[in-house]
């Protein structure tokens, strides 16, 4: 039998299917949490889980479930987190397009754990499969009673909504993401208080991405030991990853967590197109990269951590030899400053600023305290921005900076250039 367990029915053209799915003990979890389990006792299982959240920030799942106020007299919702917008990053799509009975089954777990009778699934709009692969399984889950009224006979009602998204990346970040389903802008509000608390229409609610709802109906139906048993004692469980970039194999694979990120681009990744690897962002392009030196850091969440990076959304992606870091940065910065809602000073104006100066260093015309400046830059960014992509930008900018600084200054004439434009327009 394949070890595989998020995957295990990735090669099955057919599992999209609840017939298929039901066949690889699907909804089956969601059996034993209805028949044997107060919402309670589910939020408690997935606490001693030690389930780690799979969008980026790597939250404990079952203490976010927990912050959810049980006296509210208001609804609860229930938002799954299908954007995906962190370039490098593709495992949602892949679980969705190949296995959604996996995510809603996973919802179904989730909604009754925090007692919600209405979800939203907020998709990618370009995601065109994942959204019709999700509306065929949303009605086939009603159709055989795991959504609507009285789900399994258990008294407990369940509605999924499908939003699709509009392309802003910022709606990926979770309190975006509600003011979006609500009709609003799209930009992140102010916390506290927590979504789980206030969320969607000020309402209680619990924000969630594919890959962590996914991993339930595992947690449910092999039980709590299994799934601490897998990878690291502080984030446990099946986990996949995306290579892209310079890579021979690019894909999104299912591997344990904590095996040094050199190791898995080799066997995974399946080695450097061109040479060696010279760099590799492990999380995503708001991860700081490591240098090839930095390689033997083990890919689960405290170790990259410690390490001064994240495993954010798992988005692996090498650069080999062949490529320039500057054109890197410059190209990520572009596209941090180009999503930018806008709402505050140091990432709307900094970002702008910093692509700037990474245009005019990459085409030769950078002036001597280019490199210091996009440094000021940085600091002026990381930690003062209201959500977390100024400080995602800020911070892989930085990475980039401090490992190939050589690599900028090479790019700079000694001499000073004729002035160049440092306002903003
Ligand atoms: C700019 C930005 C974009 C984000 N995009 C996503 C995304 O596409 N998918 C996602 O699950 N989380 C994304 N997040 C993280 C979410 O805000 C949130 O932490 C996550 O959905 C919570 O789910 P989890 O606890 O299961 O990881 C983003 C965060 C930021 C700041
Ligand atoms: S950090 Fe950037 S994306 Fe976030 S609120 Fe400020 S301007 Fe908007």
């Amino acid at each position: 039998m394949s070890d595989l367990v998020l995957l295990r029915n990735i090669q099955n053209p057919e599992a999209p299917e609840v017939a298929v799915y039901e066949s690889t003990g699907g909804y089956e979890g969601l059996r034993n949490v209805l028949r044997g389990y107060t919402p309670d006792q589910v939020v408690e299982a997935v606490k001693s889980s030690s389930l780690r959240g799979r969008g980026g920030a790597g939250f404990p799942t079952g203490l976010k479930w927990s912050f959810v106020p049980k006296d509210s007299g208001k609804p609860h919702y229930l938002c799954c987190n299908a954007d995906e917008g962190e370039p490098g990053t593709f495992k949602d799509r892949i679980l969705m397009e190949r296995d959604p009975h996996q995510l809603i089954e996973g919802m179904v777990i989730a909604a009754y754990a925090i007692g919600a009778n209405t979800a939203y699934l907020y998709i990618r709009g370009e995601y065109g499969l994942s959204i019709r692969r999700c509306e065929q399984a949303i009605a086939e889950a009603y159709a055989k009673g795991y959504l609507g009224k009285d789900i399994l006979g258990s008294g407990f009602d369940l509605d999924i909504h499908i939003h699709k998204g509009a392309g802003a990346y910022i709606c990926g970040e979770e309190t975006a993401l509600l003011e979006s389903i609500e009709g609003k802008r799209g930009q992140p509000k102010l916390k506290p208080p927590f979504p789980a608390v206030a969320g969607l229409y000020e309402c209680p609610t619990v924000v969630n991405n594919v890959e962590t709802l996914a991993c339930l109906p595992h947690l449910f139906r092999r039980g709590v030991e299994w799934f601490t048993s897998m990878g690291p004692k502080d984030g446990p469980g099946p986990k996949l990853f995306c290579f892209s970039g310079h890579v021979k194999k690019p894909g999104v694979y299912e591997a344990p967590m904590g095996l040094p990120l050199g190791e898995m681009l080799e066997v995974y990744g399946g080695g450097a197109l061109s040479g060696r690897f010279k760099a590799a962002i492990p999380g995503g392009v708001s991860a700081p990269m490591f240098p090839e030196n930095g390689f033997d850091v083990k890919m689960d969440f405290s170790s990259l951590a410690e390490a001064g990076s994240m495993l954010g959304s798992a988005g692996v992606i090498g650069l080999d030899e062949s490529a320039s870091i500057p054109r890197v940065a410059r190209r990520i910065t572009e596209f941090f400053s180009h999503e930018s809602c806008g709402k505050c000073t140091p990432c709307r104006e900094g970002l702008t600023w910093a692509a700037k100066i990474l245009r005019r260093i990459e085409a030769g015309e950078g002036s001597p305290g280019d490199v210091e400046q996009l440094e000021m830059l940085c600091g002026s960014i990381f930690g003062k921005s209201f959500c977390a992509l100024g400080d995602g930008a800020a911070w892989s900018l930085g990475a980039a900076l401090k490992h190939f600084r050589h690599e900028f200054e090479a790019l700079i004439p000694a001499q000073a250039q004729p002035v160049q434009e440092m306002r903003l327009w």
